[in-house]
Formats: C-alpha cells, sequence, structure tokens
C-alpha cells in the first residue's frame, strides 16, 4: 500500500509497518533493492524502479518460475501521483505471461511478448506485478516434472499472497490487483479471480512456503481463456458439429520455449465424426444442468442443441457485428449475417462455424492418444500425460489413466464462483474474438453468465474478426480497470 506516512521509512531503509519487524523472513519486500529503468510509451519517457526476480516462496521448486517482477513509477516514492493514482491508491496490475500451459516466466517492460501491456500500466501509473508460474514441461535435475496441475495457479497465488503480505511496504494496493491473462493464460487470470482464499489450494501453497496472506484479488481480465476444460471437448463439438474440415494449429516448442505453430489441413474420419457426436450429445445436459439466465431468461438447449443458450451466443456475435458495423466495418461479404438498413438482424449460428473452420479434432482438449498440452497439464511428477475426462479414459487409444477429480477441480473456475469460503474476485472483463476457434465460444457464456448471476460485474464481449490473441485493446481495459477500482 505504502501510504505517504511509510514513504520517508521506505526511502530510508525500507523498516515498512510493524508487521515487518515481528515477521523477519525471505518474504519481506526489500525496497531498496531496486534498479532503475525507463522506457518510451507514446513518446513519454517513463521512469520506474525495477524489482525483478523476487522469491515468492520460502520452499521454491523451481526458482526460475517462482519468481516475480514489480515494476513502480518513479513517482510514488516521491510522493506524486500519476494518472489520479498515488502510491497507495494504485491499482496492482497482475499480468501472467502463461501460453499453451507452458511454464511462463516473469514479464518485463522491455520485452516483446507481453512487454507493451506493461509498459503501458506503467505510463498509466498503476503498479505491475508480473509472477511467473511453473508449466507442465518443468521438469527438476532428476528429470522430474515439476509444473503439472495445480502447479501453475499454486504459484500464481502464492504470488498474490506475497503482494497481501507486503501490502505496507510496498506501493500500490494490494485490495486492487487486477490479473491479466491470454488463453493459457487467461484460465489462469480467471481461475485465480475466481477461488481467492479457497481453502483448496493451502495445502499446495503450505508446502511451497507462500506467505501467510490472502490469495483474493479483486478484478479479472482474461482474453479468450481456455478454461473448463473437462467440458471444453463437449462444448467444442456442440459448437462445430457437422464441420468436419478442420485447419488445425501444431504446436512446437523451441529451445526458449517459445511457440512455434504449424497449419495442418484435414477432414475427420468416420471415427472422429462418431467422437464427435458423443461429445454433442454430453454438452446438453451439461448445459441445462448449470441452470444458466441471461437476465430473467432460462438459457438452455433441446435434444438437437437449438435453443435460447444457442440464441444468446449468437446474439453475442450479433452485438459484435452491429459494434464493427457502426464503425465502418464492410460486412457485405460475411455470408452467416442478416444486415437490414445498418442492423445486423440475424446470425445463423451453424454457417458461422462452417465459416471459421474448426482448428481441433475431436476429442479437442482430453485427446484419445493423450496428444494435446492439456492431456499434458494433467500429468503427473513421474507420468507425463493423463485424460482428465471419464469419456476420453473410457475410449482412450493408448494406455492412460485419469487425473484424480481434486486436481481437475483445482484449474476449473467453474468449481469455485460462489463457493463457501471463497472470495471471488468482484469485476470481471472477458474478451474472446469472434475468429477465435481455439476453445468453443459457449465456455466463456457459461463463465461470464455463471459469475454475473453470482453478482459480479461482468464486461463480457467478443471482438469482431479478432483470432486468439490478447492485449490487442489496452486502452479500453485500463478505462474498464480504471472506473472497477474506484
Ligand atoms: C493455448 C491455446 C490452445 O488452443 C490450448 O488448447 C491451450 C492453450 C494457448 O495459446 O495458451
Amino acid at each position: 500500500l505504502l501510504g505517504a506516512a511509510l514513504l520517508g521509512q521506505v526511502a530510508a531503509g525500507g523498516a515498512g509497518a510493524p508487521a515487518a519487524a515481528a515477521t523477519p523472513s525471505s518474504l519481506t519486500f526489500d525496497a531498496q533493492k531496486y534498479t532503475l529503468g525507463s522506457v518510451v510509451v507514446d513518446g513519454r519517457t517513463v521512469q520506474y524502479r525495477a524489482y525483478e526476480n523476487i522469491l515468492y516462496v520460502t520452499n521454491p521448486v523451481d526458482r526460475k518460475y517462482q519468481s516475480m517482477n514489480v515494476y513502480v513509477p518513479v513517482q510514488y516514492f516521491a510522493g506524486q501521483s500519476v494518472g489520479g493514482y498515488t502510491a497507495s491508491t494504485a491499482p496492482i496490475f497482475l499480468p501472467n505471461e502463461v501460453g499453451g500451459y507452458m511454464p511462463g516466466l516473469p514479464g518485463t517492460p522491455t520485452a516483446n511478448m507481453g512487454g507493451d501491456a506493461i509498459r503501458a500500466a506503467l505510463a498509466h501509473g498503476y503498479v505491475v506485478a508480473s509472477p511467473g508460474a511453473r508449466g507442465r514441461t518443468g521438469k527438476d535435475a532428476s528429470g522430474r516434472f515439476t509444473g503439472k496441475a495445480p502447479a501453475a495457479i499454486v504459484d500464481l497465488k502464492a504470488a498474490v499472497a506475497y503482494l497481501h503480505f507486503n501490502d505496507a511496504r510496498m506501493p500500490g494496493n494490494a485490495e486492487r490487483i487486477v490479473s491479466n491473462g491470454t488463453s493459457a493464460g487467461g484460465a489462469l487470470s480467471a481461475l485465480l479471480g475466481a477461488s481467492g482464499d479457497n481453502r483448496d489450494y493451502q495445502p499446495y501453497l503450505k508446502a511451497l512456503g507462500a506467505a501467510p496472506a490472502s490469495t483474493a484479488i479483486y478484478a479479472v481480465s482474461a482474453y479468450c481463456p481456455i478454461t473448463n476444460l473437462e467440458h471444453a471437448d463437449a462444448a467444442y463439438e456442440w459448437q462445430f458439429s457437422g464441420v468436419n474440415d478442420y485447419e488445425q494449429l501444431k504446436f512446437a516448442m523451441d529451445t526458449d520455449y517459445k511457440m512455434q505453430r504449424t497449419l495442418v489441413k484435414g477432414t475427420l474420419t468416420a471415427a472422429q465424426i462418431a467422437v464427435s457426436n458423443d461429445l454433442k450429445a454430453q454438452f446438453i445436459p451439461y448445459l441445462n444442468g448449470l441452470h444458466l439466465r441471461n437476465g430473467a431468461q432460462p438459457l438452455t438447449l433441446d435434444a438437437s442443441g437449438n435453443g435460447t443458450f444457442r440464441t444468446y451466443v449468437a446474439s453475442l456475435i450479433r452485438d459484435s457485428a452491429q459494434k464493427a458495423l457502426d464503425a465502418g466495418t464492410d460486412l457485405s461479404k460475411v455470408t452467416y449475417l442478416t444486415v437490414k438498413d445498418g442492423r445486423v438482424t440475424d446470425v445463423d449460428f451453424g454457417a458461422y462455424a462452417r465459416s471459421i473452420l474448426r482448428m481441433k479434432t475431436p476429442a479437442a482438449f482430453d485427446g484419445l492418444s493423450l496428444e494435446n498440452g492439456e492431456n499434458d497439464e494433467f500429468g503427473t511428477a513421474t507420468v507425463a500425460a493423463r485424460h482428465f475426462t471419464a469419456y476420453s479414459q473410457q475410449h482412450t487409444a493408448v494406455p492412460a489413466t485419469q487425473a484424480d477429480p481434486l486436481t481437475v477441480k483445482l484449474m476449473n473456475p467453474m468449481a469455485y464462483v460462489q463457493a463457501p469460503g471463497t472470495r471471488t474476485a468482484a469485476h470481471w472483463r472477458i474478451r474472446v474474438g469472434t475468429a477465435d476457434k481455439d476453445t468453443s465460444l459457449a465456455v466463456s457464456a457459461i463463465l461470464a453468465t455463471t459469475l454475473r448471476a453470482s453478482g459480479r460485474s461482468v464486461d463480457y464481449a467478443l471482438p469482431w474478426n479478432v483470432p486468439h490473441s490478447g492485449d490487442y485493446d489496452l486502452p479500453e481495459l485500463f478505462r474498464w480497470i480504471d472506473t472497477a477500482v474506484k
């Protein structure tokens, strides 16, 4: 928090709040251990203090990833304000750099990837804390995997606990932490927001020696979250059933943990179409069992997968198209839209799915040959990959075991919204582009409507024609944050 009264103390040696003296610990933030940096944002030089590679647990498994970079606009050490914020009121922007459920390093303002958001956030007056997190490919010296589920979410929670623990010693308000992430990182951002302070994670946090403090955050920004994994196969086939051509992106990692993507085209086999039909059929009772609503309207599906839920998802695409049309975008060649007198009056959801094409083959996430990143995410210290749904375990094409229910639950925000003893974030911003086919639009629609029903404020929209990506609308994101933190 770093109130004005503490500024002198911190500048003089970082004694901090009384709690610091009473709890000497390697988890105590040292305000003197910094370097100075600067970046140019929109022609303006932004100077900051960089506190880099702060270990956020006392018992690390992987020091490289279980550490955090904190960046603070220099004005906050001189009693000045930036963009209306002070050292005690500035929100803490918490971007993670996780992609593909791979290990994510702490972000920096000078990085190509993720750096944009950090630079812009500093210029805007936010304190930036970017935690690293373990991921599915991490190994220790003896070759054991160290980052399988739930490692990534436990690490992000430990980083949040560090920020709460040190709130009085640090600039920025730990009661106003705003998480940000894209794809797998968006899923983790949502999970962090959904599951604040839930006890299920305590044994893992304790084992790592996380700071004894809250893991709750105030707000979530999630771009195209690859989440609700154990229902994502069914949701994918509900959306893409009958779309038998695919354009698949194959992932491979280079030595820098950078994802390389190659496009593979194909057509589903008869066996894959049978799996698609099975999975689509599973989605209907799942969706109906959620008892979702849009306002007063129940969102349901009939036996063929049509109904008010499908109309609701189509209406999100309609709203997106209308916004694009109002901004002057030419939609005359978009065959799945009906446009009359400047109004988008109808979206043919089936034609939309056929037009964007499927990218994944069934089962899209819990692959029958354990071939997907998500299978790898649910491995163990000694088992590279596992199934995480009963269907794929039953239909497995290779010898395989299934992840235990608790591990699967620990990775799913849907399990924690409104759970007893849980502080779910109050403010949510969820963005998924209409050109995104990495997961079904149903996944974010279910999350957003569930959060709204639980009383959270949710800003959910599908930006027109945007593919699987994030951080493409930072000025709007920051406007939303500024409103949410007031
Ligand atoms: C990501 C993309 C995917 O399609 C997926 O299944 C998991 C993660 C990603 O980009 O992070």
